[in-house]
């Protein structure tokens, strides 16, 4: 079991920031912002579908896994409330929230499938947020451009995500969940979390006036499918969760570790979740 301690980040989000903030970078900036939006209603998503998981496992083992569900739930929680911060400030500067509403609607639609696809969809997002959370934390020079605040928010949400990797991923195997779904929801929430994703980039870039530059998708192209570029570096790391015998602790998770030691006065611990 993961100690998942809840932690809450001392920086202020009621200042506003620059439209471009990634040091000028119209591309990352928009794609940051893209992911940000879907925060809040992903991961409400998240918290619901594991606490419904929980509640579902039959005592014994719901006794094994309340602790770190309950970790999960309190990161989650912050994470989802400091980015609605971030976002009124993208509000303010008049972009346009799209991936929220959508995200809305499909949750609504599917909400009548059982709570073993949830946790499993939970655990494939939860697979890809840990891949860009250590990638984020091996290459700190994306965020170089950025006010320390902001660095400090995407850092910290990227050292949570690596360490609450697992959870959502153990709370499917203690369901029983089976192969064949763990997979099957994987490769469609792939599809639509990505998708998602670019199509509020490119409105984003729209809004920014930065769309049809040049040099907006010479930083696309860089941020993501450069060498070590977010999507192509990371293909291995997502084949990996094909694998039968795959376990996100598998991938390395000592860079987050040193994140927070090295970074322990940039929040204030308010819960150390134990069994009960
Ligand atoms: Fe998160
Ligand atoms: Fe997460």
């Amino acid at each position: 079991m993961t100690e998942l301690v809840v932690r809450r980040l001392l920086i202020d989000l009621a200042a506003p920031f620059e439209r471009r903030w990634n040091g000028g970078d119209a591309f990352s900036s928009a794609f940051f912002n893209a992911l940000s939006m879907s925060f809040p209603q992903g991961e409400q998503y998240f918290i619901d579908s594991v606490r419904a998981g929980l509640k579902a496992l039959p005592e014994a083992e719901r006794q094994g896994l309340a602790a770190e569900v309950q970790g999960f739930v309190g990161q989650e929680a912050t994470h989802r409330r400091i980015h609605a911060l971030f976002n009124e400030q993208l509000l303010k500067q008049g972009f346009d929230n799209q991936i929220e509403g959508r995200a809305q609607r499909r949750v609504q639609a599917n909400a009548h499938y059982n709570v073993r696809i949830h946790v499993a969809a939970t655990a494939a997002t939860e697979h890809m947020t840990a891949l860009f959370a250590d990638w984020m934390l091996r290459h700190p020079g994306v965020l170089a451009g950025a006010e320390p605040r902001l660095q400090t928010l995407w850092q910290w949400h990227s050292a949570e995500e690596t360490e609450h990797r697992s959870t959502a991923f153990d709370l499917y195997r203690a369901l029983g969940g089976n192969e064949k779904y763990r997979l099957k929801v994987f490769k469609t929430v792939t599809v639509i979390f990505l998708s998602d994703v670019l199509r509020q980039t490119v409105r984003n870039l729209w809004h920014d006036g930065s769309l049809f530059r040049a040099a907006t998708w010479a930083g696309g192209y860089r941020l993501l499918w450069a060498r070590d570029g977010l999507m192509r570096s990371n293909v291995r790391g997502w084949r990996d969760y094909l694998a039968p015998n795959f376990h996100p602790d598998q991938h390395d998770g000592r860079l987050s570790a040193r994140w927070l030691q090295e970074h322990a006065g940039a929040f204030a611990v308010v819960a150390r979740p134990t069994a009960v």
